[in-house]
């Protein structure tokens, strides 16, 4: 009898459990259908969206960031600047140009020769160069910063990564016609 009763027991509590779960997929399909969930690039974020995707990017960076090979010469900058030119100014902009559709990315692509803050920092000129290098070797996930490890050498992401690291600095002549593509 007693047996009878729990194994009744635990058939309704399996049942439950399963319509449980069918309920919650319900809802969520429900709410991904009907509820105005931000997808165009001029909504609003998501509740704490920002610190959902930067806290694990940080933490994944400070785990795997190296320091660079090489230091840094005019040669290391200007080799920086064909990169530069050829690969990331289309979305980062050049010294005193800014690309008019960054913006209206979402998330933006910062202009990485612009100053910002109070402290004299242009672009990326307060991160390590490992952090730069991480970057744009590894991508960032559901951005438009892509992944150039497999389209640009070690070599070639360290010289931007540094040349981006000194963004702050007086860049030489050279440097600065090649960035622009003069
Ligand atoms: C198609 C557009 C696009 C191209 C090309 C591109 N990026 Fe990006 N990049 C982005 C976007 C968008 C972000 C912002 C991602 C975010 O907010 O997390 C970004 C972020 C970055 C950041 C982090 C900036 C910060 O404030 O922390 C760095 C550094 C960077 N890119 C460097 C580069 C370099 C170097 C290249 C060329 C080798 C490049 N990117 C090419 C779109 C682009």
């Amino acid at each position: 009898m007693a047996k009878k009763a729990s194994g009744g027991g635990f058939g309704k509590l399996f049942l439950g459990f399963i319509l449980g779960i069918v309920a919650v997929i319900a809802v969520g399909y429900a709410y991904l259908n009907f509820g105005s969930l931000p997808v165009a690039v001029s909504d609003a974020p998501f509740l704490l969206e920002k610190q959902i995707v930067r806290i694990p990017l940080h933490s994944r960076i400070d785990r795997e960031k190296t320091d660079p090979p090489f230091g840094i010469s005019e040669d290391v900058f200007e080799a920086g600047a064909k990169v530069y030119h050829a690969q990331c100014a289309e979305c980062h902009g050049t010294p005193g140009h800014d690309v008019g559709y960054a913006k209206f990315m979402y998330p933006s692509a910062p202009q990485l020769w612009k100053k910002h803050g109070n402290k004299g920092v242009v672009g990326v000129s307060d991160d390590e160069p490992g952090e730069t290098y991480w970057r744009v070797a590894n991508g960032i996930r559901l951005t438009g910063m892509p992944a150039f490890k497999h389209v640009l050498s070690d070599t070639e992401m360290w010289q931007v990564s540094l040349l981006l690291k000194n963004a702050d600095k007086e860049i030489p002549d050279p440097v600065q016609r090649i960035l622009k593509g003069q």
